[in-house]
């Protein structure tokens, strides 16, 4: 089967792509992955240089709005897209807007378009949890079927694409398949989300920002259960269906602070409070039901390993995230974070 992936040099998908290709180029199955991504400030083929020399492996530096380029690498026989390709940080999306329309709407639409030309078996839009908006404290986790409530601008194009793919197994029937999952975690996770962000503030002993009350609640899930359950989509998903995933991992971002300042052994001092996000969802959660009984998957990693498991990996792998934070990125989170203080 050969795949088109797109934002493959990204945090979820270059962890699909290995994933796929296993520890030592043994494939989970007989693939042929074919990478387009942008390489914007979140890409980096560092995350797949150990890939370079697999024989089933192919990058293509590229645009997911750029229909030709797309049209020219379906032609080459594409039998699924997984779109992972997306401005993914809601905090940027609050500064640049546009660019989140641009990618994560007028791009689904190109490749959509793209892939009903060329007849492609199945098209994967990897969407979140986020479109569901906000949950109340006691309120059981979002169902497939709960109202799209996107509070963001990054949510609200998601949502934006969600529907865009729903019309196109309505109106063409064509072969898509929608997942949202929850708040993913792991290696080469870029260093402007919660939990790499503050693992890699608290190595440099810098502050950590926490955002409101700290008692945002997100539910976690390891980078490797997502992947799994990607490629249970991938194999057994129902065209037309919505699967959510999540990790049963409810946690708040106090708790979630202190635990990766506790493995660190770093002092509680270095939480600094600041303004909340705007328009801050208070809390996220997923019923996973459907995909548990369904396809057979189920989250494995339990969260406390997990994050230790991810805290020694951003140990191990002082020089890429040094780099990251050194490079053009640290104008950006340094201007965002002065803005927050109180
Ligand atoms: P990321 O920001 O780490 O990676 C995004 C990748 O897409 C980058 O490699 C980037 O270069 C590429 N890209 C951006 N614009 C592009 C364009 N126009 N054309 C081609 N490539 C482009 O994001 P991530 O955290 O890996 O998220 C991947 C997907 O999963 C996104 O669609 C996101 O909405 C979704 N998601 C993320 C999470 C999470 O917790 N990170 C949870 C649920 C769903
Ligand atoms: O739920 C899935 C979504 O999870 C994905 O669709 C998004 O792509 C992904 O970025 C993530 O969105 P969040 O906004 O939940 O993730 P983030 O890591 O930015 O923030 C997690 C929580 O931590 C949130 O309540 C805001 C808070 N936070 C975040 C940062 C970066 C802080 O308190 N301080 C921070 O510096």
């Amino acid at each position: 089967m050969k795949i088109l992936v797109t934002g493959g040099a990204g945090f979820i998908g270059s962890n699909f792509i290995h994933f796929l290709i296993g520890p030592d180029n043994t494939f989970q199955g007989d693939f042929e992955i074919l990478n387009l991504d942008k390489l914007t400030y979140a890409g980096n083929l560092e995350n797949l240089a150990d890939l370079s020399q697999s024989k089933n492996y192919h990058f293509v530096k590229g645009d997911i709005c750029d229909g030709k380029l797309v049209e020219s690498l379906l032609q080459s026989g594409v039998d699924a897209i997984i779109n992972f390709a997306a401005e993914s940080h809601v905090d940027r999306s609050l500064y640049e807007p546009d660019l989140f329309i641009q990618t994560n709407v007028v791009g689904v639409q190109v490749l959509l378009q793209a892939a009903l030309r060329h007849r492609i078996k199945k098209f994967i839009q990897i969407s979140t949890d986020e479109v569901y908006g906000s949950l109340p404290p006691d309120a059981p986790g979002f169902r497939e079927d709960t109202q799209l409530s996107p509070n963001s601008p990054y949510s609200a194009s998601k949502a934006a694409a969600d529907l865009l793919v729903r019309s196109y197994f309505k109106t063409y029937g064509f072969p898509a398949i929608i997942t949202r999952c929850s708040n993913n975690y792991g290696p080469f996770q870029f260093p402007e989300k919660l939990i790499p962000l503050f693992i890699t503030n608290a190595l440099e002993d810098k502050p950590l920002p926490v955002y409101g009350d700290g008692l945002n609640v997100r539910d976690w899930i390891h980078v490797e259960d997502h992947c799994r359950a990607i490629l249970a989509v991938l194999e057994k998903g129902k065209e037309g269906e919505i699967y959510n995933i999540g990790g049963d991992g409810e946690r708040t971002n106090l708790e979630i602070t202190e635990t990766i300042l506790d493995v660190l052994g770093k002092p509680k001092s270095l939480m600094r409070y600041v303004t909340d996000r705007p328009g801050h969802d208070r809390r996220y959660a997923v019923d996973f039901s459907k995909i548990q009984r369904e396809l057979g998957w189920s989250p494995a990693y339990p969260l406390k390993e997990g994050l230790a498991q991810t805290v020694q990996w951003y140990l191990r792998h002082d020089e890429w995230w040094r780099r990251i934070k050194s490079g053009a990125y640290r104008d950006f989170y340094q201007k965002h974070y002065q803005e927050r203080l109180p």
